[in-house]
């Protein structure tokens, strides 16, 4: 298994399809599990609300057997204090067996798994990436649908800052036969990364910004929500904010066995009038989300603690200003190709020299 998660295309789709099967046992048959983690501390730090994946994560290492310890307001921890990303993981890496990680900054997941003995997940850096959820997503469908393949999938809403969206588009772009539909406000399209990661990869999709002119094709309809944090200029948001509201109405001319998924919080883009059909599959989606994590926890624990090698101090040439090495600045240059674009391996925007 992958020493980190950082980005759902670090696991393997065979990894991806043990950890599926693990997760159902671990449904099946909880009782069994209780004690798959014992003596096991997971160290949650969370630098962004949450309450789905903090709490998940939380419960999945309990019915495992293990503990958590950590934090949900870096205000109450050494962050306060000027505290670097590198003096809190490597510290923490040695209290516990596991790092989960959320913070606002791009790549920060990335960068904290360079100075970690540890095994990091990513639980959402910034607008970047959000891989857990991915796997919750994809337990979904696959649970639903009985296959990965085949799917005109729907993502309608945030696709710029949604990083749930940037997880899945990735994964999902591994199975053949997908076409994404993806369904947005011109100023809410997908980032640039992620396009030129769907041409590198030969990926079909269309950029549309109506829903209602596509729902009966669909086989999966993802709705996310508007994402408010993100926004610099409030008006901005306000004027963006309803862009897409799911109705049951809206649902007359949509497939019968369609899914309709979501990430969750719900705000005000799906009615609560949606809730009750058989086609909603958010909650549930959130159950899984916990099954899965638990796989994720027990597979990814089995990894030794490792001291990480030595990095290079500094050089990045990244101009992102939400990448996270324009504050940690002793962060090593890490780049990489795409196709012929030359990108930032922490945030993956290209890097304009
Ligand atoms: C998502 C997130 O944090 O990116 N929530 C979650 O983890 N389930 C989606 C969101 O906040 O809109």
């Amino acid at each position: 298994m992958t020493r980190n998660l950082i980005d759902f295309i670090d696991i393997s789709p065979e990894e991806f399809d043990g950890l599926y099967s693990l997760c159902s046992d671990i449904m099946d048959s909880p009782e069994s599990f209780i004690d798959a983690c014992k003596g096991k501390v997971s160290a949650n730090l969370f630098y962004e609300p949450s309450t789905r994946t903090n709490l998940s994560f939380q419960t999945a290492m309990l019915r495992l057997g293990g503990s958590v310890v950590g934090f949900s307001d870096p205000g109450s921890s050494s962050v306060s204090k000027g505290e670097s990303l590198k003096d809190t993981v490597a510290m923490m890496s040695n209290y516990a067996d596991v790092i989960v990680m959320r913070n606002p900054k791009e790549g920060a997941a990335k960068a904290a798994s360079l100075y970690s003995r540890v095994p990091v997940i990513n639980a959402g850096d910034g607008g970047h990436l959000h891989p857990t959820q991915t796997l919750a997503d994809l337990t979904t469908i696959r649970k639903h649908r009985g296959h990965l393949e085949n799917l005109n999938i729907g993502l309608c809403g945030d696709l710029k800052y949604g990083r749930t969206v940037h997880s899945l588009i990735k994964a999902m772009s591994r199975y053949p036969g997908v076409k994404f539909y993806l369904i947005s406000p011109r100023e809410l399209q997908i980032p640039d990364y992620v396009r030129n990661f769907m041409e590198t990869h030969n990926q079909k999709y269309i950029e549309i910004t109506s829903l209602e002119a596509t729902i009966d094709t669909l086989d999966v309809l993802y709705m996310t929500r508007i994402q408010k944090e993100r926004f610099t200029v409030a008006a901005e948001y306000n004027k963006l904010k309803n862009a897409y509201i799911l109705t049951k109405s809206k649902l007359a001319n949509a497939r019968p066995d369609l899914l309709i998924m979501h990430p969750l919080p719900r705000v005000d883009e799906i009615s609560v009038d949606v809730d009750n059909d058989p086609r909603a599959l958010y909650f549930k989606q959130a159950q899984y989300g916990m099954y899965m994590r638990m796989a994720l926890l027990k597979t990814i624990t089995e990894n030794k603690p490792q001291d990480p090698d030595p990095c290079d101090i500094g050089g990045c040439r990244c101009k992102n200003p939400r990448c996270i090495t324009q504050s940690e600045l002793y962060l090593p240059r890490l780049e990489k190709k795409v196709g012929d674009t030359l990108c930032c391996e922490y945030c993956d925007k290209e890097i304009e020299l």
